[in-house]
């Protein structure tokens, strides 16, 4: 039993991150046989790539996954803390297996991901849930199968939550989502520690993969035919600076580039640590896709700083300028609003600014107090309709913007990464190197293909078009 604690998650060791690779005892190989497994995902695309882990460790134990969760022998749930929303849904799913269990009382479940990381959560599945067989956290993954047979052996709750970070854990088996594009975690973890935020606690400290083994990571996507790379991390942006003394994201993009995979993607940007060099990289490498998400959250230099966002509006736009002179760019934006003390001046700067850089998208959200986290000792003094009203105002100007930035392609032709049939009846699906989706007519086989298509219609979260 490793319970976690909210003192330790706070704290950054200088000792060096351990790297060592996965390897499966051969005891446990044949533990899943006959055997089914249920995984929900919560949360964003760590999280969904995570579960492409997990997916990949129980497949190499031999369970088969279904996705109807009354057919499972193990059901797991990747969890996110990010806003108190993803809670509530982690635990009423909870809920609703609590029933499953009463009737199937050998099923088992384990709860893993950011919820997992945080003392409170914990605390309250000891307390309410504890029908649950095993709970791990973000920083030992890798512990799955030993946590898993140890269940078969013994139903008792066992708790594994290790709040230090843990190892890179390289060469887990992986089954990937899709057969084109592909997650490729590059950094871990969060300094930051923008106030609000609970990522720094969840994830722990910062630490970069070595860029030999994401490079070799890569190679082999090629190799197998993948299109398209995003390299993932809280903030890709610090890539490097924990491990090398002279090489950055900037660097390891133009590695990347040589590879000749078509398309590399990168999420999230903080706009503090974005580097000339990154721009210049972005602008001159055709494979390196003109499309940046540089979260701003909001647009008052005050609120800015209550949230330790480490820049102004001012230093934000200059960076956005600089960008925006890559031609063809989409950039992306999350913002957030209600955040504690804001008035409507502040919230009023915040419009100004999307005004301002007419984002392609973005997502909003009302801020959320977050256990633990600087933020959550200010008070929430907004309104819930204040908040609410706030948002539809900046979502109304946000899809205009969406809308305006998609007309603008209309008539146009646009390469798109066919990624599968639409829901829409006879129609395919895929997205532009600037990240927008096309649903268009065209030939079944082009899926999984870059091809051509022209475009017809423009909506604001959307566009229709046809192959040419
Ligand atoms: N409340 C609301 N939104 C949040 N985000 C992060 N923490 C919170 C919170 N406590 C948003 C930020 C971040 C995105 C991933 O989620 O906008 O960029
Ligand atoms: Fe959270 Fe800020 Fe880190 Fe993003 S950069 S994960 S918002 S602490």
């Amino acid at each position: 039993m490793k319970i976690p604690s909210y003192e330790e998650a706070k704290k950054r060791s200088h000792e060096k991150v351990k790297i060592r690779n996965f390897e499966l005892d051969k005891d446990y190989k044949n533990l899943g046989l006959n055997k089914k497994f249920f995984l929900k995902t919560y949360g964003c695309q760590m999280n969904e790539h995570d579960s492409e882990n997990i997916k990949g460790m129980l497949q190499s134990m031999n369970f088969t996954e279904v996705d109807n969760m009354e057919e499972a022998d193990f059901i797991i749930l990747n969890t996110c803390s990010i806003r108190e929303n993803a809670h509530n849904k982690a635990f009423g799913m909870l809920g609703r297996i609590k029933h499953l269990k009463e009737k199937k009382t050998n099923l088992l479940v384990a709860l893993c991901g950011c919820m997992a990381q945080e003392e409170g959560v914990v605390k309250e599945i000891l307390k309410k849930y504890k029908f649950v067989n095993f709970v791990f956290g973000t920083h030992n993954l890798d512990d799955l199968p030993k946590l898993l047979a140890n269940s078969f052996e013994n139903q008792k709750l066992n708790i594994e939550v290790y709040s230090r970070e843990g190892d890179i854990v390289e060469d887990i088996p992986v089954v990937r989502d899709s057969k084109y594009k592909a997650f490729v975690n590059i950094i871990y973890g969060c300094d930051k520690f923008c106030t609000y935020c609970i990522v720094p606690y969840t994830r722990g400290k910062q630490r970069s993969r070595r860029r030999e083994d994401i490079i070799k990571e890569v190679e082999d996507l090629v190799k197998d035919g993948y299109k398209e790379v995003t390299l993932l991390g809280q903030n890709v942006n610090a890539y490097g600076k924990d491990l090398y003394s002279d090489y950055e994201l900037a660097d390891l993009l133009l590695d990347i580039s040589k590879t000749n995979i078509p398309r590399i993607r990168f999420l999230t940007s903080h706009p503090w640590d974005f580097s000339d060099k990154l721009v210049e990289v972005i602008k001159n490498n055709k494979n390196i896709l003109n499309f940046v998400h540089l979260p701003v959250q909001a647009g008052s230099n005050r609120i800015l700083k209550l949230m330790g966002r480490r820049y102004t509006k001012e230093t934000y736009k200059e960076l956005f300028d600089k960008l925006k002179s890559i031609d063809g760019i989409s950039i992306t934006t999350d913002i957030i609003v209600g955040f504690p003390g804001e008035t409507e001046e502040d919230f009023e700067e915040t419009l100004d600014l999307v005004n301002y850089c007419k984002y392609d998208s973005a997502y909003t959200f009302i801020y959320s107090p977050r256990e633990n986290t600087p933020a959550s000792k200010l008070k929430d003094d907004i309104p819930l309709e204040v908040k609410e009203e706030r948002l539809y105002r900046l979502n109304e100007l946000i899809n205009k913007y969406s809308k305006e930035s998609n007309m603008k392609m209309l008539g146009n032709t646009y390469d798109v990464l066919v990624e599968g049939k639409s829901l829409k009846e006879s129609m395919l699906f895929g997205y532009t190197e600037t990240n927008k989706l096309v649903n268009f007519k065209g030939k079944e086989d082009s899926i999984g293909k870059i091809v051509k298509v022209k475009i017809l219609d423009a909506k604001s979260f959307s566009l229709d078009g046809e192959e040419v």
